[in-house]
């Protein structure tokens, strides 16, 4: 048994595969591009590192593509092997992968909270509850959860920065903007590689309408989250909402075709920015051309992945934008097949989304309507969620 930087016990073959798995931890904190090459680094080191394998089983199921989610049973199996000497604390890691892999990820995220009760400074426990509680659309819990731990950490600990970066965004969706602001620009002067609290402070310009400080801060910050993973889209995404918030459409479509849209890229993330800031326009009265085709190609292919209901809805909305209004219709049917916030709440925005698409403003109003209290529930930020409400808001309009 070994420390990482933390001070927590890992099991593994060496100290140099625990620094590896530190330095994994650390990229994966900062969205940074390297994360599966150190990931890759850390299982060389050491093969059978129960928390190697338990890292990968997580990133396969945060990436949520389908090749990925085939190999994780093999990833899981891995891991399960490997914790016969393990911590009850990578023990508990392993239980909480076998939960998510098992769809449980409410489950898991208690076995996370945990995991944080008797290892306060346990980042990656930290970091996957707040993602979960995030794509649950629980910003209290959210908030709850990094509140818990704070004060057992202090400045000096390596990712501190990031713990702020985290508060700064849960802050952020509990509508406590000044605390946010704060805490998510201390973040960044502690460490201004942090995409994500780059990203709390977007967030908080843009509720509070501060477009011009807003652009300001992103493309100020630009040379440092510009190395990210595929998030940096998503900032991209964020500058261009605040050039539609001046009325900036010309600006906020060249973002769209230099930066936010990759035409290589599947990832679920980067497809909803495409799909919203395309649906945007066009609510403003741009016609987007032929940009459509290539964002419902993409999610063509991912009609069966049943990746978030928050995601689903964007995939749908590109499949009735692009013309494939079947298969549109056919994820409808496989959403409500998946029960659930699926079937209760994402089916009914989905199906409005393709009422809207339709020209069907009546139907489009009733969907949206009957679900206006539990949308929260789709996960995903206010800004995101935002989509709905400027969809209904059109459509009540034209009805
Ligand atoms: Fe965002």
């Amino acid at each position: 048994m070994f420390n990482n930087q933390w001070g927590q016990g890992v099991t593994a073959a060496s100290d140099n595969a625990v620094k590896a798995l530190d330095e994994t931890l650390m990229s994966y904190l900062g969205l940074a591009r390297e994360t599966g090459d150190l990931l890759k680094k850390t299982l060389s080191a050491d093969a059978d590192m129960v928390m190697g394998h338990c890292l990968k089983g997580y990133f396969y199921l945060l990436m949520a593509s389908k090749p990925l989610l085939e190999r994780l049973p093999k990833v899981l199996a891995a891991a399960q092997a490997a914790a016969g000497a393990a911590s009850p604390r990578e023990q508990a890691h392993v239980g909480a992968l076998k939960l998510w892999a098992g769809g449980s990820e409410k489950a898991a995220v208690k076995v996370w909270e945990e995991i944080l009760a008797d290892n306060p400074h346990d980042v990656l426990a930290l970091r996957l509850a707040h993602h979960a509680y995030f794509y649950m659309g629980a910003a209290g819990s959210m908030l709850d959860s990094i509140e818990n731990v704070i004060g057992d950490w202090d400045k000096d600990m390596p990712g501190y920065g990031f713990t702020q970066g985290m508060r700064a965004f849960a802050l952020e969706e509990t509508g406590q903007y000044d605390d946010a602001e704060a805490a998510g620009r201390g973040a960044i002067d502690l460490n201004p590689d942090d995409p994500w609290a780059v990203h709390a402070i977007a967030h908080v310009m843009e509720m509070q309408n501060r477009y011009d400080e807003g652009i300001e801060w992103i493309t100020g910050l630009e040379p440092h989250w510009v190395a990210a993973n595929n998030f940096r889209y998503h900032l991209w995404w964020h500058r261009a909402l605040m050039h539609l918030g001046r009325g900036e459409l010309d600006q906020a479509l060249e973002l769209y075709d230099g930066s936010v849209h990759d035409p290589d890229s599947d990832e679920y993330l980067d497809l909803c920015n495409d799909a919203s800031l395309l649906i945007r326009l066009e609510l403003r009265g741009r016609d987007v051309g032929e940009r459509w085709q290539a964002v419902a190609e993409k999610a063509a292919k991912r009609t069966e992945d049943r990746i978030l209901p928050f995601v689903d809805c964007h995939f749908v909305a590109a499949l009735a934008a692009g013309g494939k209004i079947e298969q549109a219709h056919g994820m409808v049917d496989g959403m409500q097949a998946q029960g659930g916030i699926f079937a209760d709440v994402g089916a009914p925005v989905a199906k409005a989304l393709i009422a809207h698409r339709q020209g069907d403003s009546a139907d489009t109003v009733r969907l949206l309507e009957g679900v206006k209290d539990n949308i929260v529930t789709l996960g995903g930020s206010h800004a995101q969620r935002d989509l709905f409400n400027l969809v209904l808001k059109d459509a009540e309009g034209r009805a």
